[in-house]
């Protein structure tokens, strides 16, 4: 009874260890750099006809996502990046894209609040503000982005991306060993425990065999007598 008792919290301790190693090792497989809008805030609209502007960003060869609920200058939305044009884009891991930020215009070619490169290496803490006077402020947010406190973006940060990809890789190497180290310990454990009720059986077994064979040598005895 006390020994089914032992084996409980043992067979628990396993199915914890699987549990933290999933959860950690397939969201670190599929971890992108996907960026969201966290606030914006337009000082300017550059639309002359009394209509509501249609702010909209872009990254070049990727499709306009509108913001749909900007509308009035000099006023800060926040958002919580899952709304349903969420989110504006995907970061590649070494090189940058070319994104901006824009207004629709009726008649001639759609207005520029401002065309910047964005690299993931340009988060820090998952955020990254983006202020053009006159025109906008914005932070995006992207968890999985790097962060590069110091920036000399061309030359500093694929040497950075690389350190992360080795950390990256290194990290795996080790869960999986780590995880390795636990199954086995694991079967071994298992193993003796088997082993040891094999032995407490047989033992039980030998002994009631040896008591049954006393029992007859006894009755021999008896009958020689
Ligand atoms: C852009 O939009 C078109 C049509 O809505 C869609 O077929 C295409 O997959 C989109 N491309 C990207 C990169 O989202
Ligand atoms: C831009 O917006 C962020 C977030 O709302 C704020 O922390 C920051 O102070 C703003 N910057 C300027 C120059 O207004």
């Amino acid at each position: 009874m006390k020994k089914k008792h032992n084996r409980h919290p043992f067979f628990s301790y396993i199915s914890f260890i699987a549990f933290v190693f999933l959860n950690f090792y397939i969201p670190g497989i599929s971890s992108s750099r996907i960026v969201s809008l966290g606030s914006i805030e337009i000082y300017n609209t550059h639309e002359w006809l009394p209509t509501e502007p249609t702010v909209y960003f872009r990254c070049q060869n990727e499709n306009k996502t509108v913001l749909p609920d900007v509308k009035k200058k000099n006023m800060v939305y926040v958002f919580k990046g899952i709304e349903s044009w969420q989110p504006l884009t995907e970061l590649p891991e070494e090189k940058c894209k070319r994104c901006g930020l824009y207004e629709a215009d009726t008649i001639k070619e759609d207005d520029v609040f401002d065309e910047w490169e964005f690299c993931s290496s340009d988060f820090s803490d998952g955020k990254y503000v983006r202020f053009k006077g006159k025109e906008f402020n914005a932070t995006f947010i992207c968890p999985k982005c790097t962060d590069t406190a110091d920036s000399d973006v061309t030359a500093v940060a694929p040497s950075k991306e690389e350190n992360n990809q080795h950390v990256g890789i290194i990290v795996i190497v080790t869960i999986s060993l780590l995880a390795s180290a636990v199954v086995i310990c694991g079967s071994y454990l298992i193993y003796k425990y088997w082993q040891r009720r094999k032995r407490e059986q047989d033992q039980a077994r030998f002994l009631k065999l040896f008591e049954e064979g006393d029992d007859i040598e006894d009755e021999l005895d008896l009958e020689h007598l």
